[in-house]
């Protein structure tokens, strides 16, 4: 009998996703193994569970596809993550039933691809004796041990294209633009789109700022007679001894659903400057569409390094 992969997609989709499930599937179909996949994350790999047959055939077109055709949750009993940097147990009830679904299919190995969240649980998996292989994705770029994550530079090809625009819009009213990113804990997205588009202040989790110096920038910029600001500030960025800004209509049992705080910043400042200010949130914009060259397998850059999740100096 062929030897059978599993594969799984978890946490929140992003670019990169299909095209690594697509390799997957090409290697082990040269290899003669079967891929299957589950569908819906982790929790897809309980009850009756749901997966689907992966064949060569199928992944025309993957390439190009942003999302995951497998679907995937960031939800559910798989939930291994509470907080910045906390991490929770999945109950052994829940991961026991993932490993007997697991062997009843006659599963060699399970390919996890996922950011820390969906990593921690395949580390889970793997201490109770499941063979695992982690991919990382996130487009946060938050994993240790991987420079880049897929995801990520498709993310920041959309911030950066955002701040172009934003660009000549707030050139020609002389406004203070404020650009909102996601990035719950790390700033990635924020620093490497608001280095290459050119933002006058970036303001990220792992540096908590002021006002005052925000301000100062935009005074310092009066000064030799640019009348505009580009601000960049990722979703998870707070203010010195502030908290993150975090939506109520998005509290729920597992990391908070942080996002608002563009708008925090952009009021601020028009009250502190009384220069006209406006805030854009690109949100889950940064999420969709095809990944670029370097958020499939192959693209450069991803052999190894270290990310900032934690690290300090960032
Ligand atoms: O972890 C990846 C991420 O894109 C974060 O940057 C963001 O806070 C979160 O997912 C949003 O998740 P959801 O789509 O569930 O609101």
């Amino acid at each position: 009998m062929a030897e059978r992969i599993g594969i799984v997609t978890g946490g929140g989709d992003s670019p990169g996703l299909n095209t690594v499930i697509r390799a997957i599937v090409k290697a082990a179909s040269r290899r003669g193994w079967e891929s299957i996949g589950f569908q819906g994350g982790y929790e897809g790999m309980l009850n009756h569970m749901k997966y689907r047959s992966l064949e060569y055939r199928d992944m025309d077109s993957l390439l190009f596809r942003g999302g995951t055709i497998l679907g995937t949750s960031n939800r559910g009993r798989f939930s291994a993550k509470v907080g910045h940097g906390e991490v929770r147990r999945v109950a052994d009830e829940v991961l026991r039933e993932a490993y007997d679904n697991f062997q009843q299919l006659g599963l060699k190995a399970l390919v996890c691809i996922g950011g820390d969240g969906s990593l921690t649980i395949a580390q889970q998996l793997y201490d109770i004796g499941m063979p695992v292989v982690g991919i990382p994705k996130t487009i946060d770029n938050d994993l240790d041990a991987t420079i880049m994550t897929f995801g990520f530079e498709t993310a920041v090809s959309c911030a950066v294209d955002a701040l172009d625009r934003l660009h000549t819009t707030a050139e020609s009213h002389d406004r203070v633009m404020v650009l909102e990113v996601m990035g719950r804990y790390a700033g990635w997205i924020a620093a490497s789109a608001g280095l290459a588009g050119g933002a006058d202040v970036i303001l990220i989790p792992e540096i908590p700022f002021s006002y005052e110096s925000i301000i100062a920038r935009i005074q310092e910029r009066e000064e030799y007679g640019k009348r505009f600001t580009i601000i960049i500030v990722a979703e998870g960025a707070r203010e010195k001894d502030g908290d993150y800004v975090a939506s109520e209509a998005g509290k729920r049992a597992g990391e908070a659903r942080l996002g608002g705080i563009g708008h925090v910043v952009a009021g601020e400042i028009q009250k502190r400057t009384g220069k006209e200010t406006r805030a854009v949130v690109l949100g889950h914009l940064q999420r969709g569409g095809a990944p670029t060259a370097w958020d499939r397998p192959g693209g450069a850059g991803r052999c190894g390094g270290q990310n900032t999740y934690g690290s300090p100096g960032w």
